[in-house]
């Protein structure tokens, strides 16, 4: 089973960047699922229930939203009523919608998914522990399910410390919110002997999927998807800017993560970028 993973759409040209890639995932890369973060997808800041349903048309199986999840109030709609858009888990039981869903398909097994928090620089939302949110959600799963955790954060060694708490009991770990993929997608190693890895002393196989940052789906000719004149100018003179989307080379990047349906852990993991023509 193949599993892909759309980093952060941003605005117009982020939409039109994943649109594109729903076709060429599942056709040249044969994708079982297609799962994006959505979190930007209103002109840069949330998600409203149309663009919701407009994605979820485009052929995007599954939507998981970040620290701008409730940026737009007409997203809460979407977000409790749909089984397949999630906002982070590790927030106060009152806040509008879920943190974990169970995607299906015909013909092949479900997949599980969960999206937290980070705790460290992340001004905008103030989230419980993701380590401890994620441990009690495998308790309640079935043995062997696949499952996949995505770490939306903002520092680097939170990301891998969440990739190894739980290697050997998720497909993958994944990180969002930086928009900047990262070149450390690998298959985490076995648990062993080496002080380096923690759980020498655990039971678990290893084989976890991790990648710190899948990237974006939006504006390579940008800052982070926002207009670069924009963002130098705020930071070379420090007069306030207005940070619009910008739109130059769309681009939908991300990994594809496969997994061996019986053990329900990782086989491969792969990273992508693809460029497409502008809308
Ligand atoms: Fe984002
Ligand atoms: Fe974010």
């Amino acid at each position: 089973m193949r599993i892909a993973l759309l980093g952060d759409i941003v605005g117009a040209p982020g939409r039109q960047a994943a649109a594109a890639a729903v076709p060429w995932l599942k056709q040249e890369k044969r994708a079982d699922y297609i799962i994006a973060n959505s979190e930007n997808t209103a002109d840069g800041s949330g998600l409203t229930a149309d663009l919701y349903k407009r994605l979820k048309e485009a052929g995007i199986d599954g939507q998981t939203l970040g620290d701008h999840a409730f940026r737009r109030a007409p997203v809460r709609a979407a977000l409790e009523s749909a089984a397949d858009l999630i906002r982070p888990a590790n927030l106060p039981a009152e806040a509008w919608g879920r943190g974990h869903m169970k995607l299906e398909k015909a013909g092949l097994p479900p997949v599980f998914v969960m999206t937290v928090i980070g705790r460290i620089f992340m001004n905008n939302m103030h989230g419980d522990d993701p380590f401890e949110c994620v441990e009690r959600w495998l308790k309640t799963l079935p043995p062997r399910a696949i499952a996949l955790v995505e770490i939306h954060a903002e520092v680097t060694s939170e990301k891998a410390a969440m990739g190894w708490h739980f290697n050997g009991r998720l497909a993958c770990v994944f990180g969002t919110h930086t928009h900047v993929p990262t070149a450390d997608e690998r298959i985490l190693s076995k648990p062993g002997t080496d002080d380096s890895i923690p759980g020498a002393a655990n039971p678990f196989p290893g084989g976890t999927a991790f990648v710190t940052d899948l990237g974006m789906c939006g504006p390579l000719d940008s800052i982070l998807g926002r207009r670069a004149d924009r963002v130098v100018k705020q930071m070379t003179t420090g007069i306030p800017a207005a940070f619009d989307v910008a739109f130059g080379r769309p681009v939908a990047q991300g990994v594809i993560v496969e997994v061996d349906d019986k053990s329900g852990l990782a086989t491969g993991i792969e990273r992508f970028s693809l460029e497409v023509k502008p809308a």
